[in-house]
């Protein structure tokens, strides 16, 4: 896997986003399986509940071409200001992580947290997502 060109993906990415409200953007890069990306960025509304996350944003488009597996996500984020190294690691939110959980192996998918390209944290998303729910539960 190419981590520096998946951040630099989400980094690409992140500069699409629309976050008005919060001024705070966040880009994504989702790598299937079969080495394609996904770039997401956050996209806000007036009625905050409407917001959508980067990383939601990446997987939607991702299945909406019928992909189904996915190996790693990329994710910067920081106030609008920043350009292409960020203060801070952007965590995906709860909700985020439970539609990665839905769709990928905990112990395999992999979450790059990045402030640049060269300063990033990995994990697997059973260490974000301990002792998860999944689509097995409900066999
Ligand atoms: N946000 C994301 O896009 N991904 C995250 O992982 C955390 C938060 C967005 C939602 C909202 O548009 C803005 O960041 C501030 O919360």
């Amino acid at each position: 896997m190419d981590i520096k060109n998946l951040i630099s993906s989400a980094v690409e990415a992140r500069k699409s986003a629309y976050a008005p409200y919060s001024k705070f953007k966040v880009g994504a890069a989702l790598l299937t399986s079969n080495g394609k990306i996904y770039k997401g960025f956050n996209i806000e509304n007036s009625a905050y509940s409407a917001c959508n996350c980067a990383e939601r944003t990446a997987f939607f488009r991702a299945m909406c071409d019928e992909e189904k597996n996915f190996e790693a996500i990329a994710i910067v984020g920081g106030p609008e200001y920043e350009m292409s190294s960020f203060k801070s690691y952007t965590p995906p939110c709860g909700v985020c992580r439970q539609v990665m959980r839905e769709f990928c192996n905990p112990n395999k998918f992999e979450i790059i947290l990045a402030k640049s390209v060269s300063d990033y944290e990995q994990f697997t998303l059973e260490q974000l997502l301990p002792n998860s729910f999944g689509p097995e539960n409900l066999n």
